[in-house]
């Protein structure tokens, strides 16, 4: 057994098990005598319901799936630690960022995110980039992406896009592309998530190794500090190994030959003490700032340019140690972009708040139990005290008479923590508003960010996105599709979309002129086709 580094690493420690040269027992301790043989009457003969080594053997193997995850279901995970360069006081007061001496330890679950668990690693996908920081103050989870941008600007369109991403419900095909129908059905209809496509369409979606991966917290958060000033903040992984990819050709290849190149990478590299880093960026827009940007950075589907806010380089991650155990860690991890500290907060993003439902309730189903919390790899190394209590496989033995507070009968019943004692308390933004379901004028404009990231590829880089789409709607069925997405792509860049339609054979007069749709939505203009006008 490994020697622990740290005090995540030691509270892992006292849950391991190790078998060598150790009896071979049942689960309650019996010493067994004979694994090969079930018991039976006679030698030919049946076998004896009473056999309660077969059947205890056979009932655990019965039972050792979980469901995946429904989204983000291929993944590997990695140990480490992050420390801050030097105190971020002037911005929050997480004390995970004040002390450069102090090591927080990171569990970290890279990952695709439509392919089943058995899917291969070199998919043109997203990356998922899940950190979860164990700190003195309780767990914070990153629960970000290797794309700065995502999709939707609603997390009531989530399910929609994953039913469309996901493989067609008809014949479960195909398995980990995005090259179908129900995408590209979805996409055109959908002016919004032009800016990701032009990334997904790039070689970033076709990364080298995970090592060489950035990583981005997607939503505007909220950093406050001690004062309780706030400043919008988005995150970055900055890998120091540099970004790199590979080509459509190369990743099929080797999608062929090694499904788990990007997991083996990565095992690899730790093995052999090739710890890969990342440099940890912030920028950071002072409250007052908020509305001094042509778009919203409540909007998810936009970054903020580097040029109008650069990104401070705050701290560095390693990852040094793999998981001990590929289930009880990596597919047991539990990330949840509502995991806080004191110093971090949520912006109103409508994406992000729809998320912060999402995440226990689905792991509700996946891990079985209310009490997921205390498993090995989820649990916090600050201490838990409250009045939460039984349900499916709960493990702590709370020995207090009560349960309930306020209370004056125990004695031993857990207190409130004031600010001054670390207690969080959501920072305290003034909201004056009428309900609505809608939309915000501010999040209309879906191309200029799609046509910035497309013109600030290099000739080779934008060849790539040609032959990516090409190939892509060379695989839609429906010509209505592909001449909608034409369309779209027109409105990102003339040449791009031309260069598109010769690959496809389809003339751009003749897509131009294709209603978008017959009913949803029936206006013929993509560019001022907006889903809810508020
Ligand atoms: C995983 C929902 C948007 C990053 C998941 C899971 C769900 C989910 C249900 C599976 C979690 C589990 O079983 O443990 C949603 C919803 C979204 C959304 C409803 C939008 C409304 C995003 C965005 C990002 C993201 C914008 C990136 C910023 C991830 C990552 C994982 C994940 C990295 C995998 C976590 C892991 O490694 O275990 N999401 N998601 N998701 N999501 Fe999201």
């Amino acid at each position: 057994m490994k020697k622990s580094t740290n005090k995540k690493q030691a509270d892992l420690d006292s849950n391991k098990e190790d078998s060598q040269h150790q009896f071979l027992t049942t689960n309650q301790g019996l010493k067994i005598n004979d694994n090969q043989n079930s018991l039976k009457a006679g030698e030919r003969g049946p076998s004896l319901l009473e056999d309660f080594i077969l059947r205890e053997k056979i009932t655990h193997f019965d039972h050792e799936r979980i469901p995946e995850r429904v989204v983000h279901a291929r993944g590997e995970a990695a140990h480490g630690y992050f420390q801050v360069y030097e105190s971020m006081a002037p911005y929050t007061k997480a004390k995970f960022l004040q002390d450069p001496a102090q090591k927080t330890p990171v569990f970290v679950r890279f990952s695709t995110v439509a392919g089943s668990r058995g899917s291969s690693d070199l998919a043109r996908d997203v990356r998922g980039f899940a950190v979860k920081f164990y700190t003195e103050e309780g767990n914070y989870d990153l629960v970000g992406n290797n794309v700065p941008v995502f999709f939707i600007q609603d997390a009531i369109k989530f399910p929609d896009l994953i039913h469309a991403v996901k493989p067609e419900p008809h014949n479960e095909i195909p398995q980990a592309a995005s090259a179908h129908d129900t995408f590209w059905d979805f996409i055109s209809l959908l002016p919004e998530s032009m800016h990701m496509i032009m990334w997904v369409m790039s070689d970033r979606a076709l990364p080298r190794s995970l090592r060489m991966i950035e990583g981005f917290g997607v939503h505007t958060f909220k950093f406050i500090n001690e004062q309780g000033k706030a400043f919008f903040v988005k995150f970055h992984w900055k890998p120091l190994l540099g970004v790199h990819s590979v080509s459509w050709d190369e990743a099929q290849k080797i999608s062929g030959k090694d499904p788990d190149f990007h997991r083996r990478d990565l095992w690899e590299a730790i093995e052999s003490g090739n710890f890969p880093e990342w440099e940890f960026g912030v920028q950071l827009v002072p409250e007052e700032d908020e509305h001094k940007f042509e778009f919203d950075l409540l909007d998810p589907t936009k970054l903020i340019p580097e040029e109008l806010v650069p990104v401070m380089k705050i701290g560095k991650m390693t990852l040094d140690r793999n998981p001990d155990n590929f289930f009880a860690e990596t597919e047991q991890v539990a990330f949840h972009p509502g995991h806080l500290v004191p110093g971090i907060d949520f912006t109103n993003d409508p994406l992000l708040q729809g998320r912060l439902f999402s995440y226990t309730d689905t792991q509700l189903t996946r891990l079985g139990s209310p009490n997921f919390h205390e498993i090995p790899i989820n649990r916090p190394i600050a201490p838990v005290h409250n009045n939460q209590r039984d349900g499916h496989m709960r493990q702590t033995i709370n020995h207090s008479k009560t349960s309930y507070e306020p209370n004056t009968l125990s004695g031993g019943c857990p207190f409130q923590a004031k600010m001054s004692e670390g207690g969080f308390t959501s920072h305290n933004e003034r909201i004056e508003a009428h309900k609505i379901r809608g939309r915000s004028q501010s999040f209309f404009d879906h191309f200029s960010q799609a046509t910035l990231f497309f013109n600030s590829q290099s000739d080779y880089e934008k060849n790539h996105i040609v032959d990516a789409l090409s190939f892509e709607l060379g695989n839609v069925k429906a010509e209505y599709i592909r001449k909608r997405m034409l369309k779209m792509l027109w409105y990102i860049d003339k040449g791009l979309a031309a260069k598109v339609a010769y690959n496809l054979g389809i003339s751009i007069p003749s897509a131009l002129e294709t209603p978008l749709n017959q009913s949803y939505p029936a206006d013929a203009d993509v560019a001022s086709y907006q889903p809810v006008i508020v």
